[in-house]
């Protein structure tokens, strides 16, 4: 299938993303959303606004994509539909609906997984009118602009990431100790630093952070450093898109490829409601 089908593709950004308009995702036959999958692979990410979407077109739309993953956290899904996870500030009968500031920092979705989520896509169901940002920077456009010395020094390179570290040391969440039971389900994993789309073989800078305690072989602090260096060259404007959020909007990334990260907001004066549904992913190599 090819994305020719779609009546109107412009890109996101030049060389990174495509905006998709003309399709109403909700009633799309198989053969147009095979052409959105086709575009998202092309592209690296999608946006369609002006979705009305209920949560099972949501769960028909994913699952195009691949198998729709689970979440390690379950207290933060959609009543009766466990695939979808609530990011919000809301908050209902004294108890918060979802998970708030829960993206913040740039990062790669289940990189603490030893197979993470292949794609994350977002849904707004309301937004604020100003801050709640989305960013996504591209992977791959950061790997070509380095020199080619400096990518034979990285190449082969690994991570250690571990969702212990990050559940300990998060910034703008509630830091706990998790229990024996999800520590097990969730034991540390380490990942390539530079990482090869299993499509094209294309390459692309997959640093991350949060998750990531040590560069294997490379001591404390030098290691961090070269990961916070790394993070900071790809995340540079250059390399970046910005989604500002309207209500309708569904955006969706190639976790292959990028690092994304959510940005703050008033959240006293704004109410904040997004649902995130994953597609399951491979090893990385
Ligand atoms: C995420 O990192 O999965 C969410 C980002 C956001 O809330 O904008």
């Amino acid at each position: 299938m090819t994305t020719s089908v779609l009546p109107n593709i412009t890109e996101l950004k030049p060389g990174f993303g495509a905006r998709i308009d003309g399709v109403d995702l909700a009633g799309a036959d198989d053969a147009t959303l095979q052409a959105v999958v086709a575009a998202f692979h092309q592209h690296g990410a999608i946006l369609l606004r002006d979705q009305p979407m209920k949560p099972q077109d949501l769960l028909r739309f994913i699952s195009a994509f691949g198998e729709p993953e689970d979440h390690t956290l379950q207290e933060n899904t959609l009543p009766g539909f466990p695939k979808i996870y609530v990011l919000s500030n809301r908050i209902v009968d004294g108890k918060p609906i979802g998970a708030h500031n829960d993206g913040i920092g740039w990062h790669t979705d289940y990189s603490y997984r030893a197979e993470p989520v292949m794609s994350t896509m977002l849904y707004a169901v309301e937004v604020p009118p100003e801050g709640s940002d989305t960013l996504l920077a591209d992977g791959c456009a950061a790997w070509n602009a380095l020199p080619p010395e400096r990518q034979a020094q990285l190449d082969g390179l690994e991570l250690h990431h571990s969702w212990r570290h990050f559940m300990n040391t998060r910034e703008f969440n509630r830091q706990e100790e998790p229990s024996e039971a999800l520590l097990a389900e969730n034991p540390d994993v380490l990942h390539p630093l530079v990482r090869r789309h299993p499509s094209d073989g294309r390459k692309a800078l997959w640093a991350s952070t949060g998750t990531v305690k040590e560069v294997v072989g490379m001591p404390n602090p030098e290691g961090l450093a070269l990961v916070d260096e790394l993070v900071e060259f790809m995340t540079q404007e250059a390399f970046v898109y910005r989604h500002k959020w309207r209500a309708g909007d569904v955006l969706m990334w190639d976790n292959r490829c990028t690092l994304h990260t959510g940005t703050l907001y008033d959240d006293q004066k704004y109410v904040r409601e997004m649902h995130r549904l994953w597609v399951k992913g491979d090893r990385p190599y």
